[in-house]
């Protein structure tokens, strides 16, 4: 066999390309230990090929050292890499999760490096938590710099800056004209309290604008524009009125933190591709009970593998319809502020039997906040059950079950206890009683 270093340029060029795709992000790809510099360390004609590949250098991770505020790698180096890229699509990325905003000017330099290669940005990630608006991407949208016509996902975080919140700040406005330009745009993490937004809307599959609260009306308006949506994920203030029905035929993923009743918007939601829900309702006063969201599911004919309610105070009959609607489902979690929720009758529905009983798929249970209310012995019979193989319960797939009992809630279930310690001994099960969940 002919050694590798007199393989042909083209086959070189090929392998060099692998070790990049095959290569996990949690690498840090600028360590000379790592492709793509390692490549060039090895001979002189390794290093002439890896240069003149510029797929290699097509992915740039940036980030801002704490101690030293300085770029990891150095701007010689990005310059050099961005150059090397040649004309392929760029993946960026820039993260400072540093206390200090001192790494400003770091931040601000790496930016103005990136931004003559606007047109080939297609995926930019710039987690900048602790640093305000950066002065560079003011720049953005002017008639002077070109748009960002291959951008498919952006991620942004900035630090919450009350300077510009007005909607016409020229800062947001140059970067909202650079993202409503980019006909590509499908994802969108938009994590900092910007108000103004604006998009593509029609082309984007996945939005995310936790953690800062909005409006109810400005989510329903994006429902709207954006019917391809397959994720969603806001955080809810201030209820409005919903009159229109709202129909989001692709929305697989939604999660949702309110403070205000969201059950006018789910009256009015249909999600027919619904496969993971998380909703937690943070402090509503009155305590309202959010049914309309498992209702929502029921009604949509969703087929809900995750559903997690927090402090939704969903009652009993609903949430039996809902379990009864979700054969599919496979993790169900729910807390409700140390209301009993979990009853006699829902464990009952839950044991596996002879009989048809409800959710045979689960995997993990979560009865959270001492939201189990039954009497002692029948968590555990269910838990059992779903452990031993039977004709109807064939693959005995619960896996992990997570619960927590107040302290006046522990003598009365004394027996759930240990008959739930003793199942944790077996292989492939878990049961985790007030503690900590691990993974
Ligand atoms: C975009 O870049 C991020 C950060 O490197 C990466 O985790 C993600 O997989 C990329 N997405 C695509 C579709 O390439």
């Amino acid at each position: 066999m002919a050694p590798i270093s007199n393989a042909p340029p083209e086959i070189l060029q090929k392998i060099f390309r692998r070790c990049i795709h095959s290569q996990d992000a949690r690498i840090r790809p600028f360590s000379p230990s790592e492709a793509p510099l390692l490549l060039c360390s090895v001979c002189t004609l390794w290093r002439i090929i890896a240069i003149a590949t510029p797929q290699l250098w097509a992915q740039l991770f940036v980030s801002i050292a704490e101690e030293t505020n300085k770029a990891q790698p150095s701007p010689q180096l990005i310059e050099a890499w961005i150059a090397r890229s040649g004309c392929q699509p760029l993946t960026l990325v820039l993260q400072n999760f540093g206390q200090r905003s001192s790494g400003a000017d770091s931040i601000n330099k790496v930016l103005e490096m990136f931004l003559p290669h606007l047109h080939r940005w297609r995926n930019v990630t710039f987690i900048l938590p602790n640093h305000p608006f950066p002065t560079p991407l003011t720049s953005l949208g002017l008639p002077s710099t070109s748009g960002a016509s291959q951008l498919q996902i952006a991620k942004l975080e900035f630090r919450s800056d009350t300077g510009v919140h007005a909607t016409d700040a020229p800062q947001v406005s140059g970067l909202s004209r650079l993202l409503k330009s980019s006909s590509q745009l499908h994802t969108l993490y938009w994590r900092n309290d910007l108000q103004f937004l604006d998009v593509n809307w029609v082309q984007l599959t996945v939005l995310d604008l936790v953690p800062v609260w909005r409006p109810m009306s400005q989510i329903i308006q994006i429902m709207q524009k954006a019917p391809k949506l397959r994720s969603l994920s806001v955080f809810i203030s201030e209820a409005c009125d919903v009159v229109d029905p709202l129909v989001l035929l692709n929305l697989a993923i939604l999660w949702i933190g309110t403070e205000v009743d969201i059950n006018p918007l789910f009256q009015r939601l249909a999600l027919p591709s619904l496969q993971n829900i998380n909703v937690f309702c943070a402090n509503l006063v009155p305590s309202i009970p959010q049914t309309d969201v498992v209702n929502c599911v029921v009604r949509s004919g969703s087929r809900v593998q995750v559903g997690i309610f927090k402090s939704l105070r969903i009652p009993e009959a609903d949430l039996i319809t809902f379990l009864r609607s979700s054969p599919s489902l496979l993790l169900f979690e729910i807390s409700n502020d140390g209301v009993p929720t979990i009853t006699d009758d829902i464990l009952g529905l839950l044991t596996a039997g002879d009989t048809p009983y409800l959710c045979p798929n689960l995997r993990i249970i979560r009865f959270l906040e001492s939201s189990v209310s039954a009497t002692d012995g029948l968590l555990a019979d269910m838990v059992e059950s779903r452990r031993k193989a039977t004709p109807s319960n064939p693959e005995a797939s619960l896996s992990r079950v997570v619960v927590d009992f107040s302290a006046t809630d522990l003598p009365r279930h004394a027996e759930d206890i240990r008959r739930l310690r003793d199942l944790d001994d077996e292989a492939a099960f878990r049961a985790w009683i007030n503690q900590p969940e691990t993974a």
